[in-house]
């Protein structure tokens, strides 16, 4: 990345600012950059060239805490911090689920079809639209336009990368989007549970991105839980279960979740000490510790507006073989098998560690016994194996196609 990069949607550009009811208020009185020389932590950064006050969380959004962002705002229940090591987390969590996906969509209706305006809310570093971008241009379409939305502009310049791209710059807690009704061929939404309180999002997960959807387009939202279960021995794969999907699950070697999978609690120590803490964390936040729960209750609710729905639920075990595949003599794990299982964990550590905050509180611990804890906890699940009991990344993929 660039030494210091500034985003290009902050100085007035494209349609969305030339229109009053699109304004972005912020755009062009704050400067928001991520930079490469920020010391150990690699932090967002923001400064604004108007005066804010205190209070002013667009202009001066972040609070550091051991050396990483926050949000400010008491009223963000998003507990996840906002620098350089959570994107590169994020991007690790993203390209672990394309793979396991097999491509960045899982809509059929994509197929063979170019969406001519792509919108993907909560963008982050807008992997997701460059990834998209590249899979559409490897099918010779080219002319996609990419709007990324986000509460902070984080993403680099992806025009650089030839991806047609435009940042807006929004809080989705707010009641509506800043785009007109029906303009939007395709809408994704990729790990956004923690921007609303899970019962913003019960009530109103899509009707926003819905209304934006041109008819005929897709929606499609992918999330993973921040609980974790274990897979029982010799979950069978769900009956109508494409070929293709089938083969996905078995080049990747993971397991594809039907109301029939088995599943029981987790059992290693320190996953249980972390899954009682978020649940205990995201109560009081008022956020969902099992966003996929939500996210289809969500679909289900809305069937109304779609002409045809879809979705894919995966368990990826984490770190290594589980012991029931150990004893069930099948082929070994192939190495890129095994590097997709370390990167689920990694991403699910490097998450815990970000949630340190909250975890710690809920947790009662202090400073000295939460150091001993993590570092305990690095030495089991790493070093020692300690989730060969089949504990999993939970994920999901769900779409339809607006009627
Ligand atoms: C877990 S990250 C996922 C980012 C991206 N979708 C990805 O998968 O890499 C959640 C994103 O939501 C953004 N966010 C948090 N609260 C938000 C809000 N109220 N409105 C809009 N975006 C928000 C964060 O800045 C962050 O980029």
């Amino acid at each position: 990345m660039a030494s210091s990069y500034i985003h290009p949607s902050l100085t007035p550009l494209g349609p969305y600012s030339l229109d009053p009811r699109f304004a972005l208020t912020s755009s062009t009185t704050t400067t928001t950059h991520i930079s490469s020389d920020r010391g150990a932590s690699g932090s967002a950064e923001a400064s604004s060239s108007s005066v804010s006050s205190s209070s002013d969380y667009v202009a001066n959004p972040f609070t550091k805490i051991n050396n990483r962002s926050y949000f400010r705002d008491p009223e963000n229940p998003y507990p996840l911090p906002c620098d350089l090591p959570e994107i590169h987390r994020q991007s690790l969590r993203t390209m672990t689920l394309m793979r396991v996906f097999g491509a960045p969509s899982c809509a059929p209706q994509l197929e063979g079809k170019s969406p001519k305006r792509v919108l993907e809310l909560a963008c982050g570093s807008g992997l997701w639209s460059s990834a998209c971008h590249d899979y559409l241009a490897r099918r010779g379409q080219k002319d996609t336009t990419f709007i990324g939305l986000d509460i902070i502009s984080l993403a680099p310049n992806l025009r650089k990368k030839g991806v047609n791209w435009q940042f807006v710059r929004h809080d989705l807690r707010k009641p509506s989007l800043p785009f007109p009704s029906e303009h939007f061929d395709f809408v994704f939404i990729k790990d956004a549970s923690l921007c609303q309180s899970a019962t913003a999002q019960q009530i109103d997960l899509l009707s926003e991105p819905l209304r934006v959807l041109k008819h005929g387009g897709v929606l499609e939202v992918w999330d993973s839980d921040y609980v974790f279960r274990a897979l029982l021995p010799n979950p069978t794969p769900p009956p109508k279960l494409a070929e293709k999907d089938q083969d996905q699950a078995y080049t990747t070697a993971t397991y594809t979740i039907s109301s029939a999978t088995p599943f029981a609690a987790a059992q290693n120590k320190y996953l249980l000490d972390y899954n009682s803490w978020v649940e205990k964390a995201f109560e009081k936040h008022k956020l969902s510790a099992m966003p996929c729960a939500t996210i289809g209750l969500s679909f289900t609710a809305e069937a109304d507006a779609f002409q045809r729905v879809g979705s894919r639920r995966i368990a990826i075990p984490l770190g290594a073989e589980v012991r029931w595949e150990q004893t069930k003599k099948q082929r070994k794990l192939t190495a890129d098998q095994l590097s997709l299982r370390q990167m689920a964990l990694l991403t699910i550590i490097q998450m815990i560690e970000g949630m340190e905050p909250i975890l710690k509180e809920a947790s009662g611990k202090s400073q000295d016994e939460w150091d001993r804890w993590w570092a305990a906890m690095t030495v089991d699940l790493l070093q020692k194996n300690g989730l060969a009991n089949g504990e999993c990344l939970e994920v999901g993929a769900w779409w339809g196609q607006k009627g």
